[in-house]
């Protein structure tokens, strides 16, 4: 069959990757991370980001060069995204596609992520998926041959953007996530914070609510900052798992994944472990190293688009800020006033 070289740039990850399709081995994965550049900042800066993508595409495209002969497809991640940026990444995809006149496969971030559990990996599982990342938080049923269905969304903020607010509130730092995990440990004394959208009858999840009592917190100076972040992570991972132990109960799972640059944290995988153990499913979570953006979940994720001729031809390809996937028609009975 031969190679996919992938590409991501959604956000602030400039990433590639050189997966073999016939046994899907990653051969190169290469990542250029701006953490740095957006940190005084304390979020991403679009405009930046698009032209630190631009120059860092050549020095990781010169890399695949030696693979160029082999290969089949160019996968790209056309959707969701900053637009900006995504841009940056389909203009590399069409310019190698005319090139070497190969077909672009264009790849859906989320999806990505989910296929980030299946990297290197010949067999693909129906999955339970909790999507946690910096742009998105979801419930998705994955029945394992590419087709998704959405049972729930953030109807605010994404929990790593609340992550990521509570660590600039508190002048923490950037990325939030891994700072807050980190002073969390620090921490002990749960502030009480309410518990998001409280209901059996909601599978939707809500971080405003819950940033909002942490900035009040800080201004009315209860608690120490380290404290502050206990709490929050704590009822933040309590609000996921919640509305997950709902889904578990609807879908009865074998495989649960947890996908997104948020599955690193390591309360969450405890907590997710612990609902394994009860309601006997296999927890599946990405090798850290693909929590966060990256090329080889694009290449991977490429492989059956590929396979299903799934593919554009390089002047076709167009970029998306936003996706959307069918809602589980399973929903409708269990929650019919919402689905
Ligand atoms: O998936 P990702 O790399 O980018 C998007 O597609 O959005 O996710 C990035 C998000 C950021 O909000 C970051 O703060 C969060 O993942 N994150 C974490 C941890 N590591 C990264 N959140 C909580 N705990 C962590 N250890
Ligand atoms: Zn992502």
């Amino acid at each position: 069959m031969g190679l996919i070289l992938s590409i991501e740039s959604s956000c602030d990850d400039t990433g590639v990757g050189i997966t073999r399709v016939e046994d899907r081995a990653l051969l190169l994965h290469r990542k250029i991370s701006q953490e740095g550049a957006h940190s005084k900042y304390g979020g991403v800066v679009p405009e930046l980001a698009s032209r630190l993508h631009a120059t860092a595409f050549p020095k990781l495209i010169e890399e695949c060069r030696p693979y160029f002969p082999e290969l089949v497809g160019v996968a790209v991640t056309n959707r969701p995204g900053l637009a900006v940026t995504l841009q940056q990444g389909a203009i590399v995809a069409q310019a190698l596609g005319i090139g070497l006149g190969v077909p672009i496969i264009p790849v859906d971030h989320l999806v990505a992520h989910i296929y980030s559990l299946f990297i290197e990996k010949e067999e693909v599982k129906p999955v339970l998926v909790l999507l946690v990342s910096g742009g998105h938080t979801k419930l998705l049923w994955f029945n394992g041959i590419g087709e998704i269905c959405e049972l729930s969304s953030t109807l605010d903020d994404s929990v790593g953007e609340a992550f990521d607010k509570v660590a600039k509130m508190l002048g923490a730092g950037y990325p939030g996530g891994p700072v807050v995990e980190e002073l969390a440990r620090k921490g002990g004394r749960d502030l009480g914070f309410p518990l998001p959208l409280n209901r059996r009858d909601r599978l939707d999840f809500s971080f405003s609510g819950l940033k909002n009592a942490v900035r009040l917190a800080i201004e009315k100076g209860e608690g120490a900052p380290a404290d502050i972040a206990y709490s929050f992570q704590k009822r933040a991972i309590d609000h996921l798992l919640q509305k997950l132990e709902i889904a578990i109960q609807l879908t009865s799972p074998q495989f649960v994944g947890v996908v997104g640059g948020v599955s690193a944290n390591k309360l969450l995988r405890e907590r997710v472990g612990e609902l394994g153990k009860r309601y006997r499913f296999t927890p599946l979570y990405p090798e850290l190293k693909w929590c966060s953006d990256n090329g080889a979940m694009v290449g991977r994720a490429g492989i059956p688009l590929l396979e299903r001729g799934d593919v554009v031809s390089p002047t076709q390809l167009k970029v998306y800020p936003r996706t959307s996937f069918p809602k589980c028609s399973f929903l409708r009975k269990n929650f019919p006033s919402k689905n």
